[in-house]
């Protein structure tokens, strides 16, 4: 799909958009009807009047369903999407007789580059005074510190040239400034270090608002560094994504409905929040004693008639649910690289991605559900999840009373249990006393080998196969099959 506008007439020929007319206000009324619609039955909403922003249209609650977003992408099933760049890596020619299929790859390949075009539709109108006044940002719960860009597509390159296009939720301080949260681990602050450690005043940064759904997807993708995100794009839009060079240098998706140009002054921080976040608490970095980089913004670029785009984020089930899934299922291929025992895993929606992960693996030595336990708590932003429960295969993970009678069955508390003190955990995290310092737990539910078990040996019940046979014609005359 095209652009943002082109998948918002898909939803409505699919009858999952809701249009507004009645005038809402991006300060608290819009997020409350995006909230309620989303724990009632879920759908995309544009909001055709935005009161005190009689340019803009208001769209939300874009990712309405994991099926609506693979649907979208065009692909039979999302891990295709995490498959794709691990096939072209198959493809590397090992010996001389590779060579020949490994062009049809580097073709494919070709697909998902991005490409650099001279013209944006967003170009067509500029605002240079006090530009962030221009803009629908949302006010998503009362005591928030302001009104905030909350699906801004913050993109940058660092010093090496890696180019980064992710979101961080913006708190905007006035029309010419506003605050990028973005975490510690996140690729904005190594970015911003980066650009700090050699001296440099300033760091060239600039904010898309409004993509394809593909592109919005990837800004919110934990793609190892130093894979450049925009190429990743590519990957999941099944086509390389097209850019535009804005004139302080940085490449933003050409498709977008707005951007604001400008730069983050690099020895320049502020305070930021209190915000209402994913778990449904007010985060409140200035009580951890973070304090976060100034944004300036020097122009603002919209598309004739803009729409904006934000999130809004509190207890789940909201929007961000049906992102995490989707992202869930694209990772799973990737995640496999580093663990091939992986089968599949389940960060479940009321967990809020961080708080909770189900694994399951093929287990195939002792002590090897310690050793994904572990391996997790050292990998990109997986690192990050508070509670994991690793179970074998043959265990749905996606089904909680399977996971339950699992870890009733095959966890001694005593010798399964992992709690790693004081270590790097999320931020937003509202059960720790001083975050992001924060406690670990580690379920081993896998099935255990002997060894593990001293020796006892444990025999699971099972059928008698002659009686099962016996007894088809009277399951098929009760039960249906
Ligand atoms: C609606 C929404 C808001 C988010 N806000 C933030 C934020 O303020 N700060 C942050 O570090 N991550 C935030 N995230 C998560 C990042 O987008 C995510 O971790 C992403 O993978 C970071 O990209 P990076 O690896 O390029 O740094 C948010 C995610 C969503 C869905």
């Amino acid at each position: 799909m095209k652009d943002m506008r082109d998948y918002l007439g898909w939803l409505e020929g699919k009858g999952e958009l809701v249009h507004i007319e009645e005038e809402l206000s991006p300060e608290l009324e819009i997020p409350a009807f995006l909230r309620r619609v989303m724990y009632e039955k879920s759908g995309a909403v544009l909001f055709e009047g935005v009161k005190g922003f009689p340019e803009w249209k208001v769209a939300g609650n874009l990712f309405t369903s994991v099926e609506t977003v693979r649907e979208a992408l065009g692909v039979a099933r999302l891990e295709e999407i995490g498959e794709r760049p691990l096939k072209l890596l198959d493809s590397v020619p090992l010996g001389f007789s590779d060579k020949l299929s490994s062009l049809g790859k580097l073709k494919e390949m070709n697909n998902y580059l991005p490409r650099v075009v001279r013209k944006a539709e967003f170009t067509k109108n500029i605002i240079e005074d006090e530009p962030l006044d221009f803009i629908p940002a949302f006010k998503t719960w009362p005591k928030d510190a302001s009104r905030y860009l909350t699906y801004p597509l913050v993109c940058f390159s660092d010093p090496k040239g890696v180019n980064s296009m992710s979101v961080y939720r913006v708190m905007l301080l006035n029309g010419e400034r506003g605050v990028i949260h973005w975490q510690v681990h996140k690729r904005g602050s190594q970015a911003w270090r980066d650009y700090l450690e050699r001296n440099d005043g300033k760091m060239p940064v600039a904010i898309a608002i409004g993509s394809d759904i593909g592109t919005l997807l990837t800004a919110v993708s934990p793609i190892p560094y130093p894979m450049d995100k925009l190429l990743f794009a590519g990957f999941v839009r099944g086509k390389g994504l097209e850019l535009y060079r804005l004139p302080n240098g940085v490449l933003v998706p050409a498709n977008a409905e707005a951007v604001i140009e400008g730069y983050v002054k690099v020895d320049e921080l502020s305070e930021e929040g209190p915000f209402g976040d994913h778990f449904g608490f007010y985060d409140k970095p200035s009580e951890r004693n973070e304090l976060y980089p100034v944004f300036h913004a020097e122009r603002l670029y919209y598309r004739d008639n803009p729409i904006y785009y934000g999130s809004v984020v509190g207890k789940p089930p909201l929007e961000d649910a049906v992102i995490g899934k989707a992202i869930e299922r694209i990772f799973l291929p990737l995640m496999r690289v580093i663990l091939p025992e992986v089968v599949d895993v389940n960060f479940p929606e009321y967990g809020v991605f961080q708080g909770v992960a189900v694994v399951s693996i093929k287990k195939r030595y002792p002590g090897q559900g310690k050793k994904v336990l572990n391996a997790l708590w050292g990998t990109g932003q997986a690192a990050l999840t508070k509670v994991i429960i690793v179970v074998s295969d043959d265990i749905n993970v996606h089904d909680v009373n399977q996971v339950i009678w699992a870890v009733a069955s095959f966890v001694d508390p005593e010798r399964d249990v992992l709690i790693i003190p004081n270590a790097h955990t999320d931020a937003l995290d509202p059960a720790v006393p001083n975050p992001p310092l924060g406690s670990k737990l580690g379920i081993d539910a896998t099935k255990k080998l002997p060894l593990e078990m001293g020796g006892r040996v444990v025999e699971e019940v099972g059928e008698d196969p002659e009686v099962l046979k016996k007894l088809e014609a009277l399951f098929e005359k009760y039960l249906g099959g």
